[in-house]
């Protein structure tokens, strides 16, 4: 029997499935707390009869704070119900559950924040202050692995490229931004397209703090054999992402491999912040063993172009 296709590692579904537990844990406690409140406005099924004075340092306390009816009714409409609807959300694979959950871990973090100006320090209060920090950085973290993970390139929708023998372009990318520059400029020229492969790791978290080891010490990553001849073209554009403020390592690799054989060369560099990496064009430049005749650059965010000029 044919096996199915392994899935690639996704990081998005794993901040889910814990922003999906942050949502239940702090809605169904929310939904205890405040059915407690309200079958026992006097708090003793809580234990806090005792701690109604605290309350009283609130706006309107003497109408709102005599018993617990209506911290229960805000308990329940600020943190039970709306983390219970996130959490349906994030069942039904909606992707606005992940943004109202991450939400709703500010929220609580809000409300904790109410808690410190009226209550003494308390171990409850300050974990319950963290367990929101947590919903909230879950819930940034999911979005970003959404974004990362839905940002797929089909090399179908660029019909032009390989019609032009003379070009090639020749691009290194974990995410696929470095590729869709790829493939965008070998449409507009027609070049081939060649993609660089790292022989290690650098797929998902661990590859990522593995690659930027490569980063920080400046040193090649192994490649997959590189089968192209880079030679037998007029042109070769090569794009990398950058890396710990230069060159990606495995476009590094490949740059050292390729001096001498490269003609006429453009960069593309792709980056996170907003800054030109015109240190990275040189360090190309010194590797190939030619001066290039251009280089694009290209801050990229989450997917969207922030900007994109020429050096
Ligand atoms: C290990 C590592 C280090 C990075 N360092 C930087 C950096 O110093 N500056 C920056 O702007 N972006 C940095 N980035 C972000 C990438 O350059 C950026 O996300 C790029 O779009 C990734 O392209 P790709 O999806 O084609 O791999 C780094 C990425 C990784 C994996």
């Amino acid at each position: 029997m044919k096996r199915a296709p392994a899935l690639p590692p996704s990081r998005f579904r794993v901040a889910r499935v814990a922003l999906l537990f942050w949502c239940l844990f702090i809605g169904i406690g929310a939904v205890f707390g405040a059915a407690c409140m309200l079958i026992a406005p006097d708090g003793h099924l809580l234990q806090m009869q005792n701690m109604l004075p605290f309350f009283q340092v609130l706006p309107f306390a003497k109408y709102l704070f005599q018993d617990y009816v209506f911290s229960g009714i805000a308990l329940l409409c600020v943190n039970g119900i709306p983390n219970l609807i996130a959490a349906g959300l994030l069942l039904a694979k909606k992707r606005s559950g992940v943004v109202c959950g991450g939400l709703f871990g500010v929220t609580l973090m809000l409300w904790i924040c109410i808690q410190f100006v009226i209550f003494p320090m308390n171990v409850l209060s300050t974990s319950y202050f963290f367990f929101g920090l947590a919903q909230a950085a879950t819930g940034y973290a999911a979005w970003v692995f959404d974004k990362q993970e839905s940002f797929a390139v089909d090399p179908a929708a660029y019909p032009r490229v390989g019609t032009n023998k003379n070009e090639l372009v020749v691009y290194f990318s974990r995410l696929g931004y470095t590729k869709k520059l790829a493939y965008e400029t070998a449409e507009a020229s027609g070049a081939k397209v060649c993609e660089v492969l790292a022989d290690t790791l650098t797929a998902g978290t661990l590859g990522f703090w593995w690659c930027g080891r490569f980063g920080m010490n400046k040193w090649d990553m192994p490649i997959k054999p590189f089968t192209e001849d880079v030679s037998a073209y007029e042109k070769v554009t090569i794009c990398s992402p950058i890396w710990v403020f230069g060159l990606s390592a495995p476009m590094r690799a490949f740059c050292r491999a390729a001096n001498g054989k490269i003609k006429r060369a453009d960069y593309v560099l792709v980056h996170f912040q907003k800054a030109d990496y015109v240190n990275a064009a040189r360090e190309m430049d010194a590797l190939l063993g030619i001066t290039r005749e251009s280089v694009r650059s290209v801050c990229c965010r989450h997917g969207k172009r922030i900007q994109d000029h020429r050096l």
